[in-house]
């Protein structure tokens, strides 16, 4: 469920009329809901309960410190890939104990502080990093705790930049491989065998890739256990949300008013796929989602400033651009995008076809192509749908522009959680 409806003609975010926020914060401006994101936990945490298990949320998707509390605060653990992460779970009252740092390219520094922090496990993605490891370790006297990072070679069906557990991408440890590297683990001095882990790709959207790959890694499990003891296995992120259901063709209704779910498959069968053959394996369950807890949880509000129309075209020209929301222009990926006052933008009858972009200079500074609309005028106020993860923690500086506003949505009030950037704030660190 996510809370994003239309009242009397207005968009809600929860008890939050979208217009009420725009007015008073300007656009673009990202808004999140608490609710959602904290239904969509409470909805996985009990379908995983059969297990134990610890949900660690991505920080990747969206990193805003009220985001994390808001997890840490519900009980998540943390996925980290950057010491950067691990800095922001801190500050935000995460646990170290239940933060897990991946990642293939982990410098000295980052996995130093990891060690000084005592997050739960180094996930190890090569010989290379885990010599790294046992020797920093070594050096402060310490252990490092760590699983490797197994590569089950299965294909998610997902565009090919967030797909990683092939043997084309650069991540993990080929399942032929990991056998030997854990015997290399055991005799180090200074690393200690604690888990195993892996994670295929990104909004996946069929639970099947999911249960293929435990299917390939849980013989590795068993072994791992009776050798070594080892207490996890995470199974990595990557449940798909529903990003694309439109208007529904002639009813003139938005996709909000009639989804119950938003989810790409529900978590249902996402855990109907893995809980049976996880429990036969007895270790504690990781999981580590991102899009799935905080996609849906987001919107980017942002007005039409012109409206420009050549023979070929009509564009609507937004305030938004591919430095605040990428995602359309590096995926090609598709994101609904409504008017937050239907009264403005009529309904289906109105509609034609018109591309949204955005005002940097590139050609790919587009939300949408093509795309039918209730008819757009400038000043319009719209809101580019699902927008909770991998939105402003993708955003960018380019073009000069100051990097968007973020504000947090509980019941009817709204929260400032990131200021938008000023002028100053681009040139604040050039020396
Ligand atoms: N665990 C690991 C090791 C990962 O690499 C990722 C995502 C996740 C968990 C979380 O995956 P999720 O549950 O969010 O699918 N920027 C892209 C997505 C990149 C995902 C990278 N890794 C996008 O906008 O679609």
């Amino acid at each position: 469920m996510h809370s994003f409806r239309y009242r009397d003609g207005h968009l809600y975010c929860e008890d939050v009329d979208l217009v009420h926020v725009a007015e008073q914060l300007g656009t673009p401006t990202y808004v999140y809901s608490a609710e959602t994101i904290l239904d969509h936990y409470a909805r996985l945490d009990a379908a995983l309960a059969p297990l134990d298990h610890l949900i660690c949320y991505a920080v990747k998707a969206n990193s805003n410190r009220a985001i994390l509390k808001l997890l840490a605060n519900a009980g998540a653990g943390f996925d980290i890939v950057s010491g950067g992460e691990l800095y922001r779970v801190l500050a935000a009252g995460g646990d170290p104990a239940k933060c897990t740092f991946a990642g293939v390219g982990k410098s000295p520094e980052e996995i130093e502080y990891a060690l000084e922090q005592r997050v739960c496990s180094f996930n190890v993605e090569s010989e290379a990093e885990l010599d790294h490891i046992d020797q920093i370790a070594g050096a402060k006297k310490t252990r490092a705790p760590i699983a490797l990072r197994v590569n089950p070679d299965v294909d998610p069906h997902t565009h090919e930049y967030i797909s990683t557990g092939s043997h084309q991408n650069k991540f993990g440890i080929a399942l032929d491989r990991i056998g030997a590297i854990y015997e290399q683990a055991a005799k180090m001095r200074n690393v200690e065998i604690v888990g195993v882990q892996m994670h295929i790709g990104s909004q996946i959207s069929e639970a099947k890739p999911f249960a293929s790959a435990i299917g390939k890694v849980a013989p590795v499990v068993r072994e791992l256990k009776l050798k070594y003891g080892i207490k996890f296995l995470s199974v990595g992120g990557g449940m798909g949300i529903i990003y694309q259901s439109a208007l529904e063709s002639g009813s003139g209704k938005w996709w909000h008013e009639h989804r119950s779910e938003s989810f790409a498959f529900s978590v249902r069968d996402y855990a109907g796929a893995i809980v049976p053959p996880l429990r036969e394996l007895d270790v504690r369950i990781l999981v580590e989602p991102g899009r799935f807890l905080v996609g849906n949880g987001g919107v980017l509000l942002t007005h039409v400033r012109y409206i420009k129309k050549t023979d070929a075209k009509k564009f609507a020209i937004v305030d938004a651009g591919m430095n605040d929301l990428i995602r359309p222009a590096l995926y090609q990926s598709y994101h609904e995008i409504v008017p937050v006052c239907r009264a403005s933008a009529a309904t289906d009858a109105g509609a034609e076809k018109v591309d949204i972009v955005g005002p940097v200079c590139e050609s790919g500074d587009f939300f949408a192509l093509d795309r039918e609309m209730p008819e757009l005028h400038e000043g319009d106020l719209l809101a580019i749908m699902s927008a909770g993860a991998y939105g402003f923690v993708m955003a960018s500086n380019y073009n000069s522009r100051p990097l968007p506003g973020e504000a947090l949505v509980r019941g009817d009030k709204f929260t400032l959680i990131r200021k938008r950037q000023t002028w100053e704030d681009l040139m604040r660190d050039e020396v």
